[in-house]
């Protein structure tokens, strides 16, 4: 399992409020490569399968309602200890427990309308890009 490559999606309220550049530029500037990235938007049934290890939480309709609301980007991002790397970049998922600088304390508007996605692990990092990419597409 590679330790190198994280998963993220900006999620459909910071594509909506015209964060998609802002939150690039906090990517690159924080020493990530882009291996892979797609401009789309899922169903409620990609949602639904995406985040099935949440189907048992109070919050899964509404989250997967979210998801497959508007367009997002998906991407495939590299750097060392990606997984940790990334996941303090964001901040944490509740935006109010943010700390400053991170993409969540600036961009985020609550616990599902979050701004952005990041894989929890290598191993879901790997699943999580095999979701939206073909292996031709990463780079
Ligand atoms: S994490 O990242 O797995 O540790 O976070 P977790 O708290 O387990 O949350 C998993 C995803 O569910 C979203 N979430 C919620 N959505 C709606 N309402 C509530 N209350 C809520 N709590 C958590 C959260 O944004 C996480 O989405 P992703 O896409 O994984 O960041």
């Amino acid at each position: 399992m590679r330790s190198d490559r994280t998963f993220t999606m900006i999620k459909p309220d910071a594509v909506a409020a015209g964060h998609i550049g802002a939150i690039l530029a906090k990517i690159n500037e924080a020493g990530f490569r882009i291996a892979a990235m797609k401009y789309t938007q899922i169903t409620k049934e990609q949602a639904k399968k995406f985040y099935e290890v949440h189907k048992e939480r109070p919050f899964y309709d509404e989250l997967t309602d979210f998801m497959s609301s508007g367009p997002i980007v998906a991407a495939i991002l590299e750097k060392e200890d990606a997984v940790a790397a990334f996941r303090k970049l964001i901040g944490a998922t509740n935006p109010a427990e943010a700390d400053e600088g991170t993409i969540r304390k600036e961009f985020a508007e609550s616990m599902s309308k979050n701004a952005v996605h990041g894989s929890d692990s290598d191993e879901n990092a790997c699943i999580e890009g095999a979701f939206y990419f073909s292996a031709t597409e990463v780079i």
